[in-house]
């Protein structure tokens, strides 16, 4: 799996989310801190393509900064469409050396 550094651990402090563009082609990962725990999600909002990572975190749970969906950062599930074609993908991610890093290939939402 490749990895590619999406932004720096000390920029995400716990509580906050980021919207980081990854590649030349534009795609990009919304990163959410939940109490020192990193999640990695789609940027793009399904319902209009609102950027998730400028949302608001509560919690896990992050609102859509375009019109207010919510969706677990965890899991990627929608709550307000609680059916996998409302969810957004998950990237894994690790940490090394202070930088957060993603691989893009999505996985499946849990259910
Ligand atoms: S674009 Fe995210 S709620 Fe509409």
């Amino acid at each position: 799996m490749k990895y590619i550094d999406a932004a720096k651990l000390s920029d995400l402090p716990p509580g906050s989310c980021l919207s980081v563009e990854l590649d030349k082609d534009g795609r990009g990962v919304a990163l959410f801190n939940v109490d020192g725990e990193v999640f990695a999600l789609d940027n793009t909002c399904p319902h209009a393509g609102g950027p998730l990572g400028e949302g608001i975190l509560h919690g896990d749970t992050v609102r859509c900064p375009w019109h207010g969906w919510k969706f677990n950062v965890r899991t990627g599930q929608c709550l307000k469409n609680p059916v996998d074609d409302w969810a957004v993908s998950c990237f894994p991610l690790r940490i090394e050396d202070g930088t957060i890093q993603v691989a893009l290939e999505g996985q499946e939402p849990s259910p």
